[in-house]
């Protein structure tokens, strides 16, 4: 059996809080799911991002006003370099101001044994958005149940956007996949879009699915290719189907990937395995550049990242990358576009 975070490990809040639906009103509202956006919202945030990206390209000035006098709290406590570092440009990109602990989350009372639901109201005393990435799936249900709370105690409003809970999700890293695939092609319709990896541990595509699902494509296939071991988690293949998706999970790339239009590789979360368990499986998935000589002209290859051998070594790296088809960079930048979106939104309702 693969060690991984499962169900049992999760935060209680992540069963008994309910994340507010969005429904074209983004101001003040936490964004912990996927599960609180509909197409409509999805076209909003989208248009916003592509506005700023244009305001951008402009040097528009303006954009620092959107934000000024707000604050944003980064708390991670698990690693990352992308997420945290696009929200904290976007935040000041908008003329906001980020603080974090001193020297890192490492010297934060929390290592003094202080909970989560303490330090989350630490930073929700100080802060007018906190991002939060946590590694116990449900973390960032349970920040907003307790951001609740204080909230009707205290001057200050503040919301949580979940920056990634463990092996649960990271939704906006799926807005900003999810703005990266409507940018280079137009219409999530009559896409077969196919995730590859460790689709059981990876928070990336659990949260993709979902919202590719919600925005009720039609004539869009999704194929799943993973080992036995590491296959998307039964309840949402089955949720996906409710939805009307079609849903193809298989070992074998080759099944699916010169019919791709989208190829969303990932890597194998070796945080979340022992050591021989991860040795078994880390080379199930290699992708290298010869493997798409035969694969569509206008095919996509997006990645999360950080990438390790997934993408074979440093030199195959170089060798892919020069393939235009290969466009985890641009879905890298997408990132700070849509995360100023969205903080432009939860934070002010600011038309952009
Ligand atoms: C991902 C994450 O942290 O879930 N990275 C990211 O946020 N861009 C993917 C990963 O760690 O594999």
């Amino acid at each position: 059996m693969t060690t991984t975070k499962t169900a049992n490990d999760a935060s209680p809040f992540r069963y008994t809080y309910t994340p507010p639906q969005i429904q074209g009103e983004f101001k003040g509202k936490h964004v912990i799911s996927v599960d609180q956006f509909t197409k409509d919202d999805l076209d909003t945030l989208f248009d916003a991002a592509r506005s700023i990206r244009r305001r951008m390209r402009q040097n528009d000035r303006g954009l620092t006003e959107i934000c000024a006098g707000k604050v944003m709290a980064s708390l991670f406590f698990e690693s990352s370099t992308r997420t945290d570092m696009s929200f904290q440009a976007a935040m000041r990109r908008l003329g906001g101001d980020v603080i974090s602990v001193s020297n890192g989350v490492q010297f934060s009372s929390m290592y003094k044994g202080e909970s989560l639901s303490d330090t989350i109201r630490a930073a929700g005393c100080y802060a007018d958005v906190v991002v939060l990435r946590h590694p116990q799936v449900g973390s960032s249900y349970e920040a907003a149940y307790y951001l609740d709370k204080l909230n009707s105690r205290i001057i200050n409003h503040t919301v949580i956007v979940s920056g990634g809970d463990g092996v649960g999700e990271h939704p906006t890293q799926a807005l900003l996949d999810m703005f990266t695939i409507y940018d280079q092609k137009g219409s999530f319709d009559n896409l077969s879009v196919t995730l590859v990896g460790d689709l059981l541990n990876g928070r990336t595509v659990h949260s993709l699915a979902k919202l590719i699902a919600y925005y009720k494509p039609t004539g869009t296939q999704l194929n799943f290719v993973a080992p036995e071991t590491l296959k998307m988690p039964s309840h949402i293949v089955q949720m996906l189907r409710e939805l009307g998706i079609s849903v193809n999970e298989t070992e074998n790339l080759t099944d699916v990937l010169n019919s791709s239009d989208v190829l969303y590789w990932t890597r194998i979360q070796e945080e979340r395995f022992e050591p021989e368990e991860y040795n078994a499986i880390k080379d199930k998935f290699i992708l290298l550049h010869p493997m798409i000589k035969d694969a569509k002209k206008d095919l996509i290859i997006m990645h999360p990242l950080p990438r390790k051998h997934e993408m074979g070594t440093l030199s195959d790296h170089d060798i892919l990358d020069e393939d235009p088809r290969a466009i985890y960079f641009e879905q890298m930048e997408n990132g700070m576009f849509v995360r100023m979106a969205l903080l432009a939104k939860v934070l002010r309702g600011a038309y952009v």
